[in-house]
């Protein structure tokens, strides 16, 4: 299950990213916003995290205006690993090197077309293992800095 959020920056492609992850058949739950009138991007990236966090849903992908608030929002909950990703090959190292299991997107940045070669690249890589197995678990065990 995808955890799906925006702002309003972001209303557009979320709106878009639903029939396209109809057609992959990749299940979703869509936290809102649900307008473009102007919002707070950390209300919809809380919700959308937290449900990653609490294994509600298995991932997410959170879009606002660059995808920087979004990224740096949802990095605050336990568990979650949010890359913003501007490129198809930033998306698959995402995957293989960090498992980074939420992805967002800036729609003033990112072309619809990138977008879906970036979302597609984010839901279907695995992740690699391996070192960075042992990387990614020090993200989350290292806490004295
Ligand atoms: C909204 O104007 C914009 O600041 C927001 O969508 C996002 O880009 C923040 O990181």
């Amino acid at each position: 299950m995808i955890a799906l959020a925006s702002d309003h920056a972001g209303y557009d492609y979320k709106e878009r990213i639903k029939p396209l992850l109809d057609e992959l058949k990749v299940p979703y739950k869509d936290f809102g916003t649900t307008s473009r009138d102007s919002t707070d991007y950390p209300d919809w990236a809380h919700a959308a995290a937290t449900s990653v966090s609490n294994g509600e849903c298995d991932r997410g992908i959170l879009i606002c205006g660059t995808g920087i608030g979004m990224s740096i929002t949802a990095n605050k909950h336990k568990g979650v690993r949010a890359a913003v990703c501007e490129s198809v090959t930033a998306a698959r190292l995402a995957r293989q090197h960090n498992n980074a299991n939420v992805l967002t997107i800036g729609e003033r940045i990112t072309c619809w077309e990138s977008a879906v070669d970036i979302i597609k690249t984010f839901l279907f890589t695995p992740f690699e293992g391996g070192r960075h197995g042992r990387r990614v678990e020090k993200i989350h065990t290292l806490t004295s800095l």
